[in-house]
């Protein structure tokens, strides 16, 4: 393969997360398509990992951040000044979350965000241990990557991390282990990471209930479930079970650096109290990134997105599993809600192959870190029945020729 020269800068002097970069150069991004330096355009079925639910440049998200810059961008630490934007940011959400979670602490990345809301836990309770689940993800900072459902990813920072119990991601029995030493179960409604894994009947409400008897808090990890993704605003909403605390992160500010904790302003004052500064963060709500985030919620009620998301997805969902009719010694399960979407192959190898040849065809489609069988769909909720077309097509044909 040849080098151009700027993958080369790129390998040079921008660090890696892995030795397998995926290489693509791009150009500019536009709705559901991203472009490369040559101008090719790709269809993004991947949507920055469920970040661009509003596609590229969402007209209303570039005016919004435009105006914002040009009023101002930062003034101070996050929770020192009042600025505008996250005044209705916060409301905004408060008025499409559950009943009794009222109150956003503005964060700014998912990780962040979690290592926040197990100190949150563990303030409020006085307690010390969690509960997580296998094959969880909940991003990488040291809180968060303590309860990363695969212990070759804990191995190397062992020494470091607090102390979790891992029960089985839809195992109700297991759920009797939840007891008064835990300060929380924390826990993605839907798992991402793990291979697009849905919470089985009764299972979310079992560890509510788990939670509620032995005093501990339950957070949902919505980073990759919330904005829209599900076909409803939360995961809390979308299978009614109502956390103490959502976690919310990636789509939350429309393509710009946003995240935040969801709960009862009772629970965030007493947060924030005895002593106070908890959880002190400098770019926390970046008032930019509000402002996005509130013209992507509008963007999304004023064009009725999350309907839309449904109807794509179930559209997705039934061709997906119409491949997997067409070709079972390769195609082992599809699971998915809303646009959130798992095509799992018989080998990470084919898994792979699948991402690559598809994009030769000009769709982007990526595995699940955690379970590298499986084809993540994860288009923006912006996408048309043709997209979806060409993404099965795409899919369709790169399965044919394994
Ligand atoms: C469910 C979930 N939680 C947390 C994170 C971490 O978020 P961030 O990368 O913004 O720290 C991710 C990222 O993929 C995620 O999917």
């Amino acid at each position: 393969m040849t080098v151009t020269p700027l993958q080369q800068r790129f390998l040079n002097h921008v660090s890696q997360t892995s030795p397998f970069s995926l290489g693509l150069e791009v150009g500019k991004a536009k709705g559901v398509h991203i472009y490369d330096v040559n101008g090719r355009p790709y269809l993004d079925f991947i949507s920055g990992i469920g970040v661009t639910n509003l596609g590229h440049c969402h007209p209303a998200v570039v005016e919004a951040v435009c105006r914002q810059a040009q009023s101002y961008a930062h003034t101070m630490v996050y929770g020192e000044h009042i600025q505008e934007p996250q005044v209705e940011l916060a409301e905004k959400i408060a008025d499409i979350a559950p009943d009794g979670l009222n109150c956003v602490y503005f964060l700014s990345t998912g990780s962040e965000a979690n290592d926040a809301a197990l100190k949150m836990a563990a303030k409020l309770t006085g307690r010390s241990r969690y509960v997580a689940f296998t094959k969880a993800y909940h991003g990488d900072t040291v809180g968060a990557a303590a309860c990363f459902g695969n212990e070759s990813y804990r191995k190397p920072f062992a020494l470091l991390l607090p102390q979790v119990d891992f029960l089985r991601f839809n195992d109700l029995e297991a759920l009797e282990s939840i007891n008064q030493n835990h300060a929380a179960v924390i826990v993605e409604p839907v798992q991402g990471e793990g291979g697009i894994r849905l919470p089985a009947p009764g299972f979310l409400q079992a560890i509510r209930d788990h939670c509620t008897q032995t005093g501990t808090m339950l957070i949902f990890d919505e980073v990759q479930t919330g904005f829209g993704r599900l076909g409803g605003w939360f995961a809390a909403g979308v299978f009614n079970v109502t956390p103490d605390i959502i976690v919310m992160g990636k789509a939350m500010g429309a393509g710009l650096p946003l995240a935040g904790l969801l709960a009862s302003r009772e629970s965030l004052n007493r947060f924030a109290a005895d002593p106070p500064f908890s959880h002190i963060t400098t770019f926390g709500g970046n008032p930019i990134s509000c402002a996005a985030g509130l013209a992507g919620i509008r963007s999304i009620e004023y064009d009725r997105l999350l309907t839309h998301a449904s109807a794509m997805g179930e559209g997705l969902l039934k061709s997906a599993q119409e491949i997997m009719a067409a070709y079972p010694e390769k195609v082992t399960h599809v699971r998915g809600l809303g646009l959130m979407i798992g095509v799992e192959l018989k080998t990470e190898a084919m898994a792979r192959q699948v991402v690559e040849k598809a994009r030769d065809y000009g769709v982007l489609f990526e595995t699940t870190l955690l379970d590298e069988k499986t084809v993540r769909l994860s288009p923006p909720l912006i996408i048309t029945p043709q997209h979806c077309h060409q993404g099965i097509d795409a899919l369709a044909r790169a399965i044919e020729r394994l």
